[in-house]
């Protein structure tokens, strides 16, 4: 092990000398017990600890993280928002670029950093195993003169996470099965602790002790499993100078709402009083407004002041924390997004489209196909899907079968529109419309072509919400977005194709739409789907088959020596055969 690591390191070094330094990273998955809210269970966590370690390089650098599996089920780790040129063999999706790393075995992920500047985080990509296999990437600019801001006095980590009662992916498989809805979080976390509102947690909350009269530079990330979140920290202006890894025109606000997926870098002085202060996180709601069994709870942490003073018993909570239902705060905050345009910066967005897809994202009905879908009356399932498409994991991952045509793991015929018209938004659709297809259909993208996405939220089974749409190795220029119906003519008109920023999650406004341009400059099989784990679970997901350009720089990399082995995954017998599962065990070693 020793003599490969120094093999790597030797080619790393040869290598990439030029471009950036290597790093190195153990990650030792293992199952341990945690309590919160009162009570105590295990999960896999990476190197013992919720969230996890932060990998730290610097713009241009490249990471080698060894993953040793010492949980009881095989999974994969995915570094959301890294763009890993050429390189899709690292990108980590299970059955999109590689299959499970299994229970009792390694791999090496060589994950490589290219324009990112900012923060950004690695989570699993394997069930709901994220909720509790994820941490923070803080990439530091190559040189200092970079930051459009001076030098921060210092720096803090701030990952929300979600917090379920019982074994997730016990719950999600038998949810699946019986086709029930599939769990909700009973608490939301900060640093991994629930704060001082939650039953038993008080003794935990999570403290950042901060200096009197500094800059300090706070990292966000939204590793919550299906919730966006308000964020916002007691009396403190806060200034949002980066996203997913660019920066932005800088935002000066008292709240942020952040999705699932999303990173924002922020400034923060702490200019006021010597004292306590709560940050607190609450869930925004999009959904239909009389749902009421969403999660309530309000995750607080402690921002506290060094020094000697005297300070009221109870920290002061934020009052410009947005209520659960407050659109407008949403829309207020989301709007004022803008690119950094700066001297060696352009905003770089495709003016000469050449391919464009209107997509549709619905939550649909799917007919139960066998008896154990004893959550329903009516024989339907919940499912949810792109241009009334509702993926399902091949057996063998789609890199693999493009790189070696592999026939018969996926097929290219992802539609670039929807294939029926009707009012999208409307209150009264119909609900025979509502049953959706299968699949495992990508879209195939020439190199370099300049792709335009319009996703259209829709109202289907009265499931309208936001959609916070991700693209695995690119980052995408927002374009534009509105509520209702996309209007081809009209609404291109108000495109902002100065400084529209630079993301790789962003999200689709309930019952409206979100305009995306991006360059297919990145060879490879990259994922795409919505960022709520509940909505790619039940098939929000669809890929690119991007093609390789005329040269080798331009064409995806050699595949590593190793790649873990294929098997069926558990939900694609679970929803494509008729009932038997003679299937599961059966190994397809490629
Ligand atoms: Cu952060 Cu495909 O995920
Ligand atoms: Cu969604």
């Amino acid at each position: 092990m020793i003599k490969f690591l120094g093999f790597l390191f030797l080619v790393g070094r040869f290598v990439r000398a030029v471009e950036g330094d290597v790093h190195f990273y153990e990650f030792l998955l293992s199952e341990k017990n945690f309590t919160r809210l009162c009570s105590t269970k295990s999960m896999l966590v990476v190197n013992g600890s919720f969230p996890g370690p932060v990998i730290r390089v610097n713009k241009g650098d490249t990471v080698y993280v060894n993953v040793h599996n010492q949980g009881s089920y095989g999974l994969t780790i995915h570094w959301h928002g890294v763009k890993q040129p050429r390189n899709p063999w690292s990108d980590g999706p299970e059955y999109i670029t590689q299959c499970p790393i299994e229970a009792g075995s390694n791999f090496t992920y060589e994950v490589i950093f290219s324009d990112e500047e900012g923060t950004l985080w690695w989570h699993a990509h394997s069930d709901w195993t994220r909720a509790s296999v994820h941490g923070a990437i803080v990439v530091s600019p190559a040189t200092e003169i970079s930051r459009p801001f001076p030098e921060p006095d210092g720096e803090e980590i701030i990952v929300l996470g979600s917090w379920y009662s019982g074994d997730l992916n016990v719950l999600v498989d038998e949810d699946l099965r019986t086709g029930d809805d599939l769990p909700h979080s009973i608490a939301y976390t900060i640093n991994g602790e629930p704060g001082d509102f939650c039953a038993c947690s008080k003794e935990t909350s999570y403290r950042w002790m901060v200096s009197y009269g500094k800059a300090y530079l706070l990292r966000v990330v939204n590793a919550a499993v299906s919730a966006e979140l308000f964020f916002a920290i007691a009396r403190h202006n806060l200034t949002v100078v980066g996203m997913d890894g660019h920066y932005i025109k800088p935002i000066v606000t008292n709240y942020i709402i952040i999705s699932p997926g999303q990173t924002m870098d922020i400034l923060l002085a702490t200019n006021q009083s010597l004292g306590h202060y709560y940050m607190a996180a609450r869930q925004f709601w999009s959904q239909d407004p009389s749902v009421p069994n969403f999660d309530h709870v309000n995750a607080t942490a402690i921002l506290q002041y060094e020094g000697n003073y005297s300070f009221p018993s109870s920290p002061l909570f934020p009052s410009t924390l947005p209520f659960y239902k407050d659109l407008q705060a949403v829309l207020s905050f989301t709007n004022r997004i803008r690119s950094l345009e700066r001297e060696g910066h352009p905003v770089k967005v495709p003016l000469n489209i050449t391919t464009r897809m209107y997509i549709t994202l619905s939550l649909n009905d799917m007919p139960c196909r066998d008896t154990t879908c004893s959550a329903t009356e009516d024989g339907k399932v919940f499912a949810t899907s792109a241009n009334n498409i509702s993926w399902v994991n091949p057996s063998t991952d789609v890199l693999l079968a493009y790189y070696r045509n592999i026939s018969g793991v996926y097929t290219t015929d992802f539609p670039d529109n929807p294939l029926s018209y009707y009012n999208f938004t409307s209150d009264n659709i119909p609900a025979n419309i509502a049953l959706t297809k299968q699949g495992t259909k990508v879209k195939v993208l020439n190199y370099n072509e300049a792709v335009e996405i319009v996703f259209q939220g829709t109202n289907l089974v009265g499931g309208a919400s936001n959609h916070p749409m991700h693209l695995h190795g690119y980052s995408f220029f927002v374009v534009g977005t509105g509520s209702g119906n996309f209007d081809n003519k009209t609404d291109p008109k108000g495109f902002n194709l100065v400084d529209p920023p630079e993301v790789n999650t962003f999200g689709v406004p309930r019952n409206g739409w979100l305009a995306i341009r991006f360059l297919a400059n990145n060879p490879g099989v990259w994922f795409w789907h919505c960022h709520m784990e509940r909505h790619l679970t039940w098939g929000m997901d669809a890929a690119f088959v991007v093609k390789n350009g005329d040269t080798s720089k331009t064409s995806i990399r050699q595949p590593p020596a190793y790649l873990p082995p294929c098997r069926v995954p558990f939900r694609s017998w679970l929803q494509n055969s008729d009932g038997s599962d003679e299937k599961e065990n059966e190994s397809i070693l490629i």
